[in-house]
């Protein structure tokens, strides 16, 4: 079967065998042939964070549990969403019935069971901020567990899942923290820009809502009209004594200072610095208005992409002695 209207990269690749998942019961009759246990697997939510490069000798399931429930109880929300359910509808869905938290994390591609693998983040939130618990299924015992925040391990684009469990386990159902009574965070510059634009004083969830998926929509290239996976590489952390090493041959380096004298870079700012930005290569290329995504401009193969990002990586090395690291899965 085709892969490529399953991977937001939009390019070509084959599976051996594919299965669709409509319910944690499916799992488990799936599992109890332990054939498919001894296979490669590759479990999809959205596909929007995995640059497939060559055919999948293995079996693919696309996870489709749907439902969302929600229980309020005073203005504390719990709202429970299947793996299966597309990220933004989730969000559009809290923010109409006044549940506020995600607000900031609008039109983040990709499904609600993927959201706490790679702990996705924008705009100053990151899912850990509103993530309760998860259901998860373990591939070699069948059974479900549930994983509380602190199990989780998140870390920034990082968690259990895909660490130490990663390829053991599959997330079934997601529970989002959430409040009736919104406290807005509008840490990320452009947002407090974009509402003064539009003279909003008194910003509600659905106004937070629609000026991320403005600046979003400005930035990144829509995957349904250009192949992409949002940021390829990750912004790389490094100790504040590296960065002082840059910052006196590179004044205007782009940063951000965290906490234990390391300083996070904006790897779409060291990327553009060695002349990638816009720049097209065959039928791939970094994105002309944000040069940490990488796109396909229609027959790109996997690894052509691949290429490129190792060249940026080369490049980036040796301008600034910094490794980027691929956000993306690379299969
Ligand atoms: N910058 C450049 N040139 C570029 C791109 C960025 O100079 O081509 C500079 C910007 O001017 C800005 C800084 O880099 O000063 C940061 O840029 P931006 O705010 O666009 O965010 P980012 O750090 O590049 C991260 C996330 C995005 C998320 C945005 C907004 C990662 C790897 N990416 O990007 O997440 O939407 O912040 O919060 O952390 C994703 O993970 O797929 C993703 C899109």
């Amino acid at each position: 079967i085709s892969l490529k209207q399953y991977n937001t990269f939009g390019v070509e690749a084959y599976a051996r065998w594919y299965t669709e998942i409509e319910s944690e019961e499916d799992l488990k009759q799936l599992f109890s042939d332990s054939k498919w246990k001894a296979v490669d697997r590759l479990v999809l939510g959205g596909g929007s964070n995995l640059l497939l490069t060559k055919d999948f000798d293995g079996l693919v399931i696309r996870m489709n549990i749907k439902g969302i429930v929600s229980h309020i109880e005073g203005a504390n929300v719990l709202v429970e969403a299947g793996a299966g359910e597309i990220w933004h509808n989730l969000v559009m869905h809290c923010v109409d019935k006044g549940f506020a938290g995600m607000e900031n994390l609008s039109l983040i591609p990709g499904s609600v069971g993927a959201s706490p693998i790679q702990n996705i983040g924008a705009y100053g939130v990151e899912l850990k901020d509103v993530f309760h618990s998860c259901r998860v299924f373990f591939i070699e015992t069948g059974e479900i567990r549930e994983f509380e925040r602190a199990a989780c391990e998140f870390g920034y684009r990082e968690s259990i899942f895909k660490n130490q469990l990663k390829g053991k386990i599959i997330i079934t159902l997601v529970r989002f923290q959430l409040s009736t009574i919104p406290v807005l965070n509008l840490s990320y510059g452009a947002i407090g820009d974009e509402l003064q634009k539009r003279g909003i004083t008194e910003p509600t969830i659905k106004d937070v809502s629609d000026v991320v998926s403005h600046i979003r929509v400005s930035k990144l290239p829509d995957p349904s009209m250009i192949g992409n996976s949002g940021s390829f590489f990750k912004n790389p952390v490094i100790t504040e004594s590296e960065f002082k090493q840059i910052q006196s041959v590179f004044p205007d380096t782009v940063h951000f200072c965290l906490p234990n004298s390391t300083v996070k870079l904006a790897a779409g700012w060291l990327i553009e610095q060695c002349g990638w930005k816009g720049k097209k290569v065959g039928e791939t290329g970094t994105w002309k208005n944000q040069a940490l995504v990488l796109v396909n401009y229609g027959n790109a193969t996997g690894t052509e992409v691949y290429d490129l990002s190792t060249r940026i990586i080369e490049d980036v090395k040796s301008k600034f002695g910094v490794a980027l690291e691929r956000e993306v899965n690379i299969i």
